[in-house]
Order: C-alpha cells, then sequence, then structure tokens
C-alpha cells in the first residue's frame, strides 16, 4: 500500500499557481526523486506537502487527508522535512538542534537519541556543545537530517541536500542517507540537481517542468531516457 498518495490539481502562493495537476505516490519505506530545473517547482512540492502554499486537491499519508492541516500537525503525522539551504538553527548548539527536532517525543527518550546521533556520527558529537553555525556545509546537512529523523518520521522530505557541497561530501551524504533511510524503514520524497546520485538511490522517479510532470517511471528508466540523461546526467 501506499504511504503518501499526492494528487494536487493546483497549488502555489496565494493567486500565483506554480503546480499543476501533479499526481503521484510514494511507497511504504520507498524511495521517490523529484528532478527538475531551477525555478520548476520542486520546493513548492515539498512545501505543500508539509502544508505550507495553497492548494487545490488531496494529499494523504497512509489514508489521512494532510490538506487543510496545520503544518504542525502534518509533522505530527509522521512527515518530515529538511528545507532548502542551511535546515539548523545556526544559534542553537548541535545537540539543541537535534533535541529541537524530538521535541514532540518523551524527554529522556528524545535526549537518548541526540547521544546516539552524536555517537554515531562523531564529528556531530565532537561539537555537541557548539553552535551549528562552526559546522562545515557538509556537516549542517547531516545535523539537518539527523534532526529530521529525531521525530522518528515515517517520510522524509529533503530538498536539494547536496547544495553547495563538494562531490566527495556529497556522496558519502548519499550513503548515509541510504544507510539510514534502509536501517529505521522510513520513506524519502528527494528532490535533487545531483540525478546521479540521487536516481542511485531511489526507487521510482520524476521530472518536473514549468509546475507540470513531464516524465516518470523507475530510478532505472529515467537513467536510460536520453531527454533526462541531456538534461540532469550532462551525458
Ligand atoms: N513565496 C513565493 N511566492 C510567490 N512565488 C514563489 C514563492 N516561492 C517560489 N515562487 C515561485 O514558484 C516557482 C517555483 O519555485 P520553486 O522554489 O518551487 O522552484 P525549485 O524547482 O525549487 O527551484 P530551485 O531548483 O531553484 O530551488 C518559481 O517561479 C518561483 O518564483
Ligand atoms: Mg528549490
Amino acid at each position: 500500500m501506499s504511504l503518501l498518495t499526492v494528487e494536487i490539481a493546483a497549488a502555489g502562493y496565494g493567486p500565483a499557481t506554480v503546480l499543476h495537476e501533479v499526481g503521484f505516490e510514494v511507497a511504504t519505506g520507498g524511495r521517490l526523486v523529484v528532478l527538475g530545473a531551477n525555478g520548476a517547482g520542486k520546493t513548492t512540492l515539498l512545501r505543500t506537502i508539509s502544508g505550507l502554499t495553497t492548494v487545490d486537491g488531496s494529499i494523504r499519508l497512509d489514508g489521512t487527508e494532510l490538506v487543510g492541516l496545520a503544518p504542525h500537525r502534518i509533522a505530527g503525522a509522521g512527515i518530515a522535512h529538511v528545507p532548502q539551504g542551511r535546515g539548523t538553527f545556526g544559534d542553537l548548539t548541535v545537540r539543541e538542534n537535534l533535541l529541537v527536532g524530538g521535541a514532540t517525543r518523551p524527554g529522556r527518550a528524545a535526549a537518548a537519541d541526540a547521544d546516539r546521533w552524536m555517537e554515531r556520527f562523531p564529528r556531530l558529537g565532537e561539537r555537541a556543545a557548539r553552535p551549528a553555525a562552526g559546522l562545515s556545509g557538509g556537516e549542517q546537512q547531516l545535523l539537518a537530517i539527523a534532526r529530521a529523523l529525531m521525530s522518528t518520521p515515517r517520510l522524509l522530505l529533503l530538498d536539494e541536500p547536496s547544495l553547495g557541497l563538494a562531490p566527495k561530501v556529497t556522496s558519502e551524504l548519499f550513503s548515509t542517507l541510504d544507510e539510514l533511510c534502509g536501517e529505521t524503514g522510513t520513506a524519502m520524497l528527494l528532490v535533487e540537481q545531483n540525478a546521479e546520485l540521487a536516481l542511485g538511490i531511489a526507487e521510482t522517479a520524476l521530472v518536473i517542468e514549468s509546475g507540470r510532470i513531464t516524465v516518470r517511471g523507475s530510478a532505472a528508466e529515467l537513467r536510460d531516457n536520453d531527454d533526462v540523461r541531456r538534461a540532469y546526467l550532462g551525458v
């Protein structure tokens, strides 16, 4: 059964409609990658799922209608969103950032989980008491993902986690993401411009152009699609 069912007739910012007739599903524990050029509407799609835009349509998580719910209720239903750019609170310490992510859970469970993350990723552990603003780009992205997973979501929305990172750091980050979601069974909706890496960890994929889905299929099918190769894989 599908975890997330998206049936958007139109979505955007007040009178400015950005998405048109966007429909797809994410399976339980599944991984979908969304590709698209700058301005195509990728961020708007994630923001729409999180309840941050004006939407006409239906978006359901395990059958529960999300359209009309306040963003915190959508998060509470099991969706964690790692926004584009720095998804961390720079003034808060690394530990505080993690605890914010687990704020809806009992304090002791969240604290134990934060400790577990910092043991698992020593670069975060060593900087536990320092402001997140002092972390490198890759460390901040890792912290943003760990913070999102602190809420034990069923679906993780990721908006261009590779943005601004060196290729080696991006590749490490994607392996970590693959590993973490695999271990926890968390489904993933990943927006990326780094198509090569993203298609490598996804099962299904779609391309958005000017707010509409123009290509969809398995990750393997998109990797073999000539238009996708030219536009997103540079070959
Ligand atoms: N707050 C807003 N109010 C009005 N229009 C907006 C707003 N945010 C984005 N838009 C418009 O919506 C369209 C899609 O933007 P969006 O940020 O979703 O694209 P994107 O695919 O995420 O691009 P990028 O790859 O550059 O991040 C653009 O035309 C943009 O100008
Ligand atoms: Mg964007």
